[in-house]
């Protein structure tokens, strides 16, 4: 697994995304292609489109728009990690795509120049800049007049967990307030995501899509470590919780979660919110 990859599991929701099942299930396709194709229809790219991909990953959305765009137009895959893009730049060699262009940069201080992009698209990458609005206004400068933009962010601060945790449920559930309160990733929630599409001056459509998370059959010691290390470092879920709880007691309780995960007598809903738009002016 490379370093990036490590990254996206340390936020644990990527590799939850992929454990989905319910709402869209019987379709044949996973969930996260199923999310990143929804993404790129709302874009409504063209052949010949200059693209933004913002927090490209691995490039799940990055090589969708190329294959649209095709030779004659360009995908701009800006990440902060550098892993991500040495990945990006190695595979587009392998797979011999020409019109990708990896970038190395962050959210909050696009390198490009105002009006640069006729469309901008991206998955689960806004809820990680250290400011959100900010992060949408400069989504907003670097597309075109007229130029879409379709974006997909899980709800972590409206995720929930049903079923039985046993005599761990009600400091649980503490754990999980103190944790949506923090203004780290798990406090992302569907009123501060519209708010700065709405502050960027954007005009938008958007709807919520509720995913059933199941963890069921995973080893239960890793699920309790990727819940605690939802994001590396200062943000990360167990150093919110030192500020509040005794470690033993965060331990305790992330041990039960994993097991009652693992076993699957609990569950989580995970609401995603897609928004899309055109930016008029
Ligand atoms: C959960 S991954 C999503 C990756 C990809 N969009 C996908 O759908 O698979 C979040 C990505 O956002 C990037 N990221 C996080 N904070 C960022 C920031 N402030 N600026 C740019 N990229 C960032 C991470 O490096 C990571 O690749």
């Amino acid at each position: 697994m490379s370093a990036c990859e490590g990254f996206e599991d340390k936020t644990g929701w990527n590799g939850w995304l992929e454990n989905i099942s319910g709402e869209l299930s019987g379709v044949e396709s996973s969930p996260l292609s199923r999310i990143a194709d929804t993404i790129i229809e709302k874009a409504r790219l063209h052949r010949g489109d200059h693209i933004l991909d913002l927090g490209a990953g691995t490039g799940l959305l990055t090589a969708r728009a190329a294959r649209a765009v095709g030779g004659e137009g360009s995908v701009t895959a800006l990440d902060s990690s550098p892993e991500c893009i040495e990945k990006m730049q190695s595979d587009s060699v392998i797979m011999g795509v020409g019109n990708v262009l990896p970038v190395l940069g962050r959210l909050e201080n696009l390198p490009f120049d105002p009006g640069a992009f006729d469309a901008v698209v991206c998955r689960s990458a806004l809820i990680y800049a250290e400011d959100l609005k900010n992060a949408v206004r400069e989504l907003s400068r670097v597309l075109a007049a007229g130029g879409r933009f379709s974006v997909c962010e899980p709800l972590a601060g409206e995720s929930e967990w049903k079923g039985e945790m046993g005599e761990a449920g009600p400091l649980f559930l503490q754990i999980e307030d103190v944790l949506r309160k923090s203004g780290g990733l798990r406090s992302a929630d569907r009123h501060s995501v519209r708010d700065a599409f709405k502050q960027a001056g954007l005009e938008f459509d958007s709807l919520v899509v509720r995913f059933v998370i199941s963890m069921e059959g995973r080893d239960a010691e890793e699920v309790a470590r990727e819940y605690l290390n939802d994001l590396p470092g200062e943000l990360s879920a167990s150093n919110i919780l030192r500020k509040s709880f005794e470690e033993p007691v965060i331990v305790q309780v992330a041990e039960a979660f994993g097991r009652a995960a693992a076993d699957g007598r609990i569950r989580g809903g995970l609401p995603c919110l897609y928004v899309w738009g055109t930016r008029v002016g």
